[in-house]
């Protein structure tokens, strides 16, 4: 294997329209790449970080979104999919580094200072909330990954790890950490906006459409998408920038000459939201019906889900159980 890609994603919710077309899609095209081997990782133990007191919600959400990798067709056969809580070596790596970062190099990660303000862990902040970094550096390096592709919001979690691997490769004179290159989503996939058009989609803004929704909640949801205000009559000439119906049309439309004409008659007027609307919910209907059936179909195969979650974990423990002696090896920890 010349290339190994490692993903992550936190069982706090299920998966939705933004998580396909940022990353699921991807990680479907990563997987039929020759030699190239592709991880991904249920971060439950990093979920952790901010729900201690509610485990619960990691439980039930692995599931979730293990159905919802499944559904959109990520294959166990070809992707590793493991969970981070069963791979106890990601646990010692972290130990190690932990001495190789400093508290205020931690609080001055750009996205755990912002995450710190959204949930009030100014005055209370986990110990394990502001290391959850030098975590998410155990996850990459136990697997040598050559390749994490991420949102933009994860970049400063890539560099904190790559500063990691260039202390720890220096520090033991050792090249034993590899230094994973960031893959960025393309430009129109970053991101994807939510119904509402005021940020990303996001569960906590309530703004998705997931991929377990059924067909009634889509068209609901696409019935109250964010478009021109001030298009009020149909006759009225419409906007187009700011307009999410046109967003997801040019992220989700296959037939872009329709597309570009719609643009028009909509900017002259005469073009209704209503018809423009139920037009993108054909197309949303149509993406996201395979994926719910096939949804459905496992969500009663607990046994099947179970062995892919155990196959996967004891595939990614071996892997993690490698570079661990490595690492301590290259420390001189490994009496005997
Ligand atoms: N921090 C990532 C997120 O919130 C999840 C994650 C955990 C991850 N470990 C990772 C992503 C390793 C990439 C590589 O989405």
């Amino acid at each position: 294997m010349t290339h190994t890609y490692l993903t992550g994603d936190r069982p706090t919710g299920k998966l939705h329209l933004g998580h396909y077309v940022g990353s699921l899609k991807n990680r479907l095209s990563i997987q039929e790449l020759p030699n190239t081997e592709q991880f991904i990782m249920i971060a439950d133990q990093q979920a952790l970080t901010d729900n201690a007191n509610n485990p619960k919600k990691i439980q039930d959400n692995l599931k979730e979104v293990l159905l919802d990798y499944l559904a959109v067709g990520i294959n166990p056969e070809q992707s590793t999919i493991f969970i981070q809580s069963k791979i106890p070596q990601l646990s010692e790596l972290m130990m190690y580094y932990l001495n190789l970062v400093t508290v205020s190099r931690l609080h001055r990660n750009p996205t755990v200072k912002t995450e710190m303000k959204e949930k009030n862990f100014e005055t209370s902040l986990p110990a394990g909330f502001l290391t959850y970094p030098v975590s998410q550096a155990a996850d990459i390096t136990a697997f040598k990954a050559t390749h994490v592709p991420v949102g933009g919001d994860q970049l400063p979690m890539l560099e904190q790890t790559k500063e990691i691997v260039r202390s720890f490769n220096r520090i033991y004179h050792t090249d034993t950490l590899v230094e994973p290159e960031i893959i960025l989503p393309k430009k129109n996939h970053e991101r994807l906006k939510g119904l509402d058009g005021l940020g990303k989609m996001s569960k906590s803004l309530n703004n998705g459409i997931y991929l377990s929704d059924d067909e009634g909640v889509i068209k609901q949801k696409i019935m109250g998408m964010y478009t021109d205000p001030h298009h009020i009559h149909v006759n009225d000439p419409g906007q187009i920038k700011g307009n999410m119906v046109f967003e997801y049309l040019d992220v989700f439309g296959t037939d872009h000459e329709k597309i570009n004409q719609l643009k028009e008659q909509y900017q002259q007027g005469g073009l209704g939201d209503v018809k423009l609307k139920l037009y993108l919910n054909d197309i949303l209907q149509d993406t996201l019906r395979p994926i719910r059936e096939r949804r459905a179909e496992l969500e009663n195969q607990e046994d099947y889900l179970l062995t892919i979650l155990k196959k996967g974990s004891l595939k990614a423990e071996a892997q993690a159980a490698i570079t661990l002696d490595e690492v301590k090896k290259a420390m001189g920890i490994n009496y005997y």
